[in-house]
């Protein structure tokens, strides 16, 4: 049976850095903007966490919203209403990393299934898929909002597979973002993790992937072996 593949979004298919480069035109402290980014990141995915514990979901557009907004006051860089607004359309409007397309390409020609899987709602990845020219190159866009449950909740995997109709074993989350290659190895699923920064730490809490690349085309490789 082939193996059906499921990307991640930001991160893994989508580049995050455009948000950096625009950050820095607004923050009158230019030299803040790699460490706003970051802070704006892991604020945004502590509150989908958070959110989805409460039991209190919100579109993930909101957590992102709000973790900028908590990060301008945590950095006190004074953004205004304007740079905020700035700053959440080019989070809208992002470019694909260069190995996305061509690796797509491959693993499609050779008959394996691609979707986007993200907990951006399916409007909000559909806009962005579309925008960094990617949506034509995937079978499908999976969305965790239809359960209203964030990653890594095991819900949302089940939920993946419900809408692949697939098994366990031929199910592959692919992500850079450890805590959900984490969360899917540990619902069952195969797991490729995309190290785009070849010092990027791993979570040591045992539960490994089942494949480490630095980038797309290296897993369309070993996909297609
Ligand atoms: C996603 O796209 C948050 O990167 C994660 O689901």
């Amino acid at each position: 049976m082939q193996p059906v593949l499921a990307f991640d979004v930001y991160g893994t298919l989508i580049d995050t850095l455009g948000v950096t480069i625009e950050l820095e035109r607004r923050l009158s402290d230019a030299s803040k903007a790699g460490e706003f980014a970051k802070r704006w990141r892991e604020k945004q995915l502590e509150y989908s966490f958070r959110h989805s514990l409460m039991g209190a979901y919100v579109p993930f557009a909101e957590c992102t919203r709000e973790a900028l907004v908590f990060t301008d006051r945590a950095l006190q860089t004074g953004l205004s209403d304007n740079d905020r607004d700035h700053l959440m359309a080019v989070y809208a409007e992002l470019p694909a990393f260069p190995d996305v397309v061509p690796a797509l390409d491959r693993l499609r020609d050779a008959g394996i299934r691609c979707v986007a899987f993200s907990n951006g709602t399916e409007e909000a990845v559909n806009q962005l898929l579309t925008r960094a020219e990617v949506k034509s190159h995937m079978d499908a866009v999976v969305s965790v909002d239809a359960i209203k449950r964030f990653k890594p909740a095991p819900a949302v995997y089940a939920y993946l597979r419900t809408r692949l109709e697939t098994r366990p074993e031929a199910t592959w989350l692919v992500s850079s973002n450890p805590f959900d290659v984490i969360g899917a190895t540990h619902a069952g699923l195969r797991s490729a993790w995309i190290r785009r920064h070849s010092d990027a730490p791993f979570d040591p809490w045992g539960i490994e992937p089942d494949m480490t690349v630095p980038e797309l085309e290296t897993l369309a490789d070993r996909m297609m072996r």
